[in-house]
């Protein structure tokens, strides 16, 4: 079986919409519902989605077609919640978690990452826990060490923004920027999720939670277009991309 988990109930305070940002509308759509009809078209034999199980706001009503749960207090455990809303179901069982704040990620890309973890092996004969949406970084990226970390303390030997000063800059060939959505054996999923709430709520990604016990994640190569909606002008942008579409 293929289960998809939709994460849809964030606040969205840095949007600063006057609902939660899963709720926000793009061409005519909520951004809840565009990631609901990525997930049906996946269904049956165009990718085997069989159940969509949503973790959204509180007092938000389940989509047609979604099983419906109250979200967490942070991210994973939202998708905790969600994977326990599923119901029973075999270890074996694919998993694929999506947020809601990504509303333009394709049928094709849910497919590539289910078809990666199930022919599985990163290259190398070794078996997979994860294969995950990915996009190469364009910008240089370089660790900085923060302003408050350094020196006295008397402030003279600050950087002049304040910000911090420059560690190192990271070999840009080797570093991804990491998207939804994710796909997970159910069991493994279920393993990285089953951990005390501090560690759930410094996971930024679930597969962070499969790696740090030592899973293998592989990357599916994604596009910048699969955008994550963050601020007003990635709003804007997707309109844009829609429009152009
Ligand atoms: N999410 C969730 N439960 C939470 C927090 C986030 O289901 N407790 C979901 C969001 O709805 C979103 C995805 O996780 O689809 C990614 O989170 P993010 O983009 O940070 O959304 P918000 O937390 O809503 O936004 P912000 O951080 O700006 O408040
Ligand atoms: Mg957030």
């Amino acid at each position: 079986m293929v289960i998809a988990l939709i994460v849809a109930a964030g606040s969205g305070e840095r949007l600063g919409a006057d609902r939660p940002k899963a709720l926000v509308q793009l061409a005519g759509r909520s951004l809840l519902q565009w990631s609901v009809d990525l997930m049906l078209a996946c269904g049956g034999a165009d990718g085997g989605i069989e159940r969509v199980v949503v973790a959204l706001p509180p007092g938000v009503l389940a989509p047609p077609g979604t099983i419906g749960v109250e979200g967490g207090a942070v991210r994973s455990e939202s998708v905790a919640r969600a994977l326990h809303a599923a119901g029973p179901g075999d270890p074996e069982d694919l998993v694929v978690v999506h947020d809601a704040a990504r509303p333009l990620a394709s049928p094709e890309l849910v497919r590539r990452s289910l078809s990666a973890l199930t022919a599985g092996d990163g290259g190398d004969g070794a078996s997979l826990d994860a294969a995950i949406a990915a996009a190469p970084v364009a910008d240089t990226i370089k660790r900085v060490q923060a302003a408050s970390g350094l020196g006295s303390g008397d402030g003279d030997d600050l950087a002049p923004e304040g910000v911090g000063v420059v560690v190192e800059t990271l070999d840009r060939s080797a570093l991804w920027a990491v998207q939804t959505p994710q796909v997970f054996r159910r069991g493994a999923l279920q393993r990285a999720l089953d951990v005390p709430a501090e560690i759930l709520a410094r996971a930024t990604d679930d597969a962070w939670l499969v790696e740090r016990l030592g899973g293998r994640v592989a990357i599916v190569p994604s596009g910048s277009e699969n955008l994550k909606i963050t601020t007003p002008l990635d709003l804007s942008l997707a309109e844009l991309l829609i429009a152009s579409a």
